[in-house]
């Protein structure tokens, strides 16, 4: 439940909601943002397992390593502070694919979309917009759920985000995961992952990172953790019981009506019909 009105809570750029803290001068800074050839962005539309996979990929390196705060995070001075970091860095966003910094897709730098069924994300945003004070306020579930099928929340439509990326799932340096694949079979994926960024990595060590990478384990060392909310995945919270909260398959068959489930799949046929993926 927020204090704050949705107008002091979110802005539009580009047709897209964005919460104020993302401040249009940064967002329209982000076309000459420099990037480097060996930064790898972790893109996601929010709730999909970002956190997970970031979780995941930082115990894959031995050398040193910054994950960042999403680059569309913060005010236009984080872009400074991203030029500054001497490590590799590792890129959290949520934007669009037409809204990322062109000097990514130039230097062809290597990019791991992660998503995830879009009802259980449904599902897991509404639950973080209730407890978030960071954004607006929604009562029921059925007033959440209308308001993500019209892509009126933060990051728009799930549709438009996913298929703005899937358009380009032959490109070589994107690699599409799958949050359901991860929980049938992490090793296979952090497999996957691992010959992506050409990181040699043992069966032994892989099962041991995947231990690691549990949602138990992760939530028991996040709630250890002191955790700066402008040096996190998600900077929207420092709260980080909101971001660890069930991690399931198919919550969505506790919320969604019969009528409602019709619906979202109409609009899913209507929306990913020319949708190779
Ligand atoms: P739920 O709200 O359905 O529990 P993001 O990191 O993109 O914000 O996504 C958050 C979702 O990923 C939450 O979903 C969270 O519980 C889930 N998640 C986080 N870590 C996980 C893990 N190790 N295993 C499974 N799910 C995880």
């Amino acid at each position: 439940m927020s204090n704050f009105s949705e107008a002091e809570l979110l802005h539009t750029f580009k047709g897209i909601p964005f919460t104020t803290r993302s401040s249009p001068e940064l967002l329209k800074s982000l076309d000459t943002f420099d990037a480097r050839e060996d930064d790898v962005l972790l893109v996601s539309y929010p709730k999909s397992g970002t956190h997970w996979l970031a979780g995941v990929i930082t115990k894959l390196y031995t050398t040193q390593v910054t994950v960042t705060s999403p680059i569309e995070f913060g005010d236009i001075s984080r872009l400074e502070e991203l030029n500054k970091l001497s490590s590799k860095r590792i890129i959290p966003t949520h934007l669009d694919y037409n809204m990322l910094p062109p000097n990514f897709k130039n230097k062809k730098c290597k990019m791991i979309y992660i998503s995830r069924n879009p009802k259980d994300t449904a599902v897991s945003m509404y639950h973080y917009y209730r407890d978030n004070p960071n954004l607006p306020t929604v009562d029921t579930w059925p007033a959440f759920f209308e308001l993500f099928l019209k892509g009126n929340v933060v990051c728009g439509s799930w549709f438009d985000h996913f298929k703005s990326w899937a358009e380009h799932e032959d490109e070589k340096n994107i690699l599409f995961l799958f949050y359901e694949n991860m929980k049938k079979d992490l090793p296979k994926v952090v497999k996957e992952i691992t010959l992506f960024l050409s990181l040699n990595i043992n069966d032994n060590d892989i099962q041991d990172i995947c231990k690691k990478s549990s949602f138990s384990e992760m939530k028991n060392d996040t709630e250890k953790e002191n955790s700066d909310p402008s040096h996190t995945v998600c900077a929207l919270t420092s709260n980080r019981k909101l971001i660890f909260r069930k991690g399931a398959v198919g919550d969505w068959k506790n919320y969604f009506t019969p009528k409602q489930n019709i619906r979202f799949q109409e609009m899913f046929n209507e929306k990913m019909k020319l949708s190779k993926m």
